[in-house]
């Protein structure tokens, strides 16, 4: 039997460049390998506004339509909606009650955010984590393809699996994360990292003439006023995209170079980097045009590929049951 894949998004905002080398890519290429899940984290974005149920949607369908795009085969992917999955969130609800309020608090990915975007948060967003084991869990995946600020929710899945099995004995695989070749892409703005929900990020559907403003605003080497000026390369967005997009090296390099000595104008790198990533991203808009065309397709794909997911969902939750004879007294259907 092929091992499984749970990944997915919390649809807050379109995917970006920097999602494609930090986990889409992987989900492309491991898509043939791994019974491959793609969740659309409908649940998980509630907890970040849960008066917004309309731009809620429009993200996912964005987001469902983003990974189509890139190349996600719905023949052989399942990409399904969250809260079509109900069963999960009973698995989310007795995890609850396995973790430790001092162990929530300590993980990284939910105190940085919050760090971050200086947010209130809700209790469900402190608590995100033990609904994405759920998620993880409820498929018994193998593997979790993420970007790296995600690891440590992995790890949190982990203990969460292995305390589990201890006391119920075996039922849930331990999963384990996967990084994508570009940990972390920085922003537009020079910003540590492209981010979903603001203005840093470069779309997957973005069309030409907006990729051309960004790329035209990128934000380079401050302290480089005059061509002339020797430049600074390392930490540069735009060498830092040149780097992870521009399939020609020897034209990376050779921009690098001259860069470096005061021979080469920001116009010139910018143009260049233009080319590379409008060439990037031409194929995506083209598939992602083709189900904007067909909506009654990509609403099947949806559809089909929730009902499946449930019925992966439903197993694990009726071994689940059992274990903690949740229900033992009773008899539900
Ligand atoms: N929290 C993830 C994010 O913000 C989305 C997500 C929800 C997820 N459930 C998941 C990712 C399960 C991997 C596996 O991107």
């Amino acid at each position: 039997m092929k091992k499984r894949i749970l990944t997915g998004d919390t649809p807050t905002g379109r995917l970006h460049i920097g999602h494609f080398v930090g986990s889409l890519e992987n989900r492309i290429k491991l898509q043939h390998e791994y019974d491959t899940f793609i969740i659309l984290a409908n649940v998980h974005a509630y907890a970040n506004y849960f008066d917004k149920s309309e731009l809620i949607n429009d993200n996912v369908y964005n987001v469902f339509l983003d990974n189509l795009a890139v190349g996600i085969d719905p023949n052989i992917a399942t990409i399904f909606l969250e809260s079509g999955v109900p069963e999960l969130f009973e698995l989310y609800s007795f995890f609850l009650t396995m973790v430790k309020h001092s162990r929530v608090i300590r993980n990284p990915s939910v105190k940085d955010e919050i760090k971050y975007k200086k947010l209130d948060p809700s209790i469900a967003f402190v608590v995100y984590p033990i609904l994405q084991a759920a998620d993880i869990l409820g498929f018994n995946a193998d593997l979790v393809p993420v970007g790296e600020d995600q690891l440590p929710v992995v790890e949190q899945t982990r203990e969460i699996a292995r305390e589990f099995n201890k006391t119920y004995g075996e039922t849930f695989v331990i999963p384990e994360g996967k990084v994508g070749r570009v940990k972390r892409l920085v922003g537009t703005d020079g910003k540590m990292k492209m981010s979903k929900s603001g203005s840093n990020a470069i779309l997957l559907s973005d069309d030409e003439e907006i990729l051309r403003k960004k790329i035209k605003s990128l934000y380079t080497d401050p302290n480089r006023i005059h061509v002339t000026d020797p430049g600074k390369v390392e930490g540069n967005p735009a060498f830092i995209y040149h780097d992870a997009f521009n399939p020609n090296k020897e034209e990376v390099e050779d921009l690098k170079s001259r860069y470096l000595l005061g021979k080469v104008s920001d116009v010139e790198v910018k143009e260049k980097l233009f080319i590379a990533l409008n060439n990037f991203l031409t194929p995506i808009r083209e598939k992602r045009k083709y189900y904007e065309d067909h909506p009654q397709i990509a609403k099947e794909i949806l559809i089909e590929g929730t009902k499946k997911a449930r019925k992966v969902v439903i197993e694990t939750i009726e071994k689940f049951r059992e274990k903690t004879k949740l229900n033992s007294l009773i008899e539900i259907k």
